[in-house]
């Protein structure tokens, strides 16, 4: 083992910048070269690779966002375009790799991994706080962070106006930001994603006027984005038409995947990377780095495939009493 290439890959997300630092600092600490891929797989099979020294990561680690850059790439499902990448790999001379994304990012570093032997290592990189096997996924504290102090600010006119807020939150497979920023902002209600249309909002609105009647200004619903877009519009249509209630939509979108990285998200990140250049030279074929009860380490990838969908129905429980 003589050299480690990282990327990102998906969606960007607050703290790569840590993880990529912490990767090329440990890898070079320990004797390796380091390389970084721009663009991710994309940029991977156009060989955009270079030389990481340690000061090509100085100064970065406070910067939401990522140095190397990211992409989707849906031709990485391809195995052809697998066997190419793990050419270009072999002829760039890097023996393993880092891929720090979601868990569609970590599957296909598993086929790279299975179908070519080359070790790899997945740092959890996403928002949405959604991938099996870890309890938390980098990005996932500042985009919570920058939604709620979005919701505080809505609430301010909100109540000035008397009005119902949907706010509309990332998160289009998973619940877990909606869940937060909803327990969180004191929320009346949370709508999860769903291919289903049907929102109740009878229910909704039930709510909402029940407030009113004990004396309550204004009211803040978080949406996920869901599949379905524009789900947050016709609830609000139906709000307004069929209950008579002020509804307004806000769509925070891409903010919640920018600015600099909390504490919390450096602080993990930042292990991360360094557990993952760990894995690959205590010689771990396919690993990905996890937190689980408070602990980071490194554990087998294939536990980490899969895509969490879960709402703690007692948090669910909790938002509800909280916003009687
Ligand atoms: O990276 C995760 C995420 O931000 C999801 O919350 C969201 O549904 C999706 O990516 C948006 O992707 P894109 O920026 O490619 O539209």
């Amino acid at each position: 083992m003589k050299s480690i290439a990282v990327l990102c890959s998906g969606g960007d997300s607050p703290g790569m910048n840590c993880a990529i630092r912490s990767v090329v600092r440990t890898a070079i600490a320990e004797g390796l070269d380091a390389y970084g891929i721009q663009r991710g797989y994309a940029g991977l099979l156009e060989g955009n690779v270079k030389k990481m020294d340690v000061s090509s990561v100085g100064n970065i680690l406070q910067h939401g966002g990522t140095i190397l850059q990211t992409s989707r790439c849906p031709e990485f499902l391809n195995a052809d375009i697998r066997k190419e990448a793990a050419h270009i790999l072999k002829r760039k001379g890097i023996d393993a790799l880092v891929v720090i994304g979601g868990n569609g990012s970590f599957n296909g570093a598993y086929e790279l991994h299975k179908e070519h032997g080359i070790p790899v290592v997945g740092i959890p990189g996403t928002i949405d706080n959604d991938i099996e096997g870890t309890d938390y996924t980098i990005g996932f504290d500042t985009a919570v962070q920058t939604a709620i102090e979005a919701v505080d600010k809505i609430r301010d006119t909100a109540h000035s106006h008397e009005r119902t807020f949907i706010v509309e939150v990332m998160g289009r497979k998973s619940p877990d930001i909606a869940l937060y920023v909803g327990l969180c902002s004191g929320a009346e209600n949370i709508i999860f994603p769903t291919k289903d249309e049907t929102v109740n909002v009878d229910a909704i609105a039930d709510d909402i006027k029940r407030g009113i009647k004990r004396g309550k200004h204004s009211s803040i619903i978080i949406a996920a984005e869901g599949e379905v877009e524009g789900m947050s519009h016709r609830v609000k249509e139906e709000l307004n038409t069929k209950h008579g209630i002020d509804s307004k939509v806000c769509i925070l979108g891409h903010i919640q995947r920018g600015g600099n990285p909390t504490a919390n998200d450096r602080f993990i990140a930042s292990q991360m990377g360094y557990h993952a250049v760990k894995a690959i030279i205590a010689g771990q074929p396919a690993s990905a780095t996890v937190q689980r009860k408070g602990q980071i380490f490194a554990t087998d990838l294939k536990e980490c495939l899969g895509k969490k969908f879960d709402v703690d129905p007692e948090m669910m429980e909790i938002v509800k009493t909280l916003s009687i």
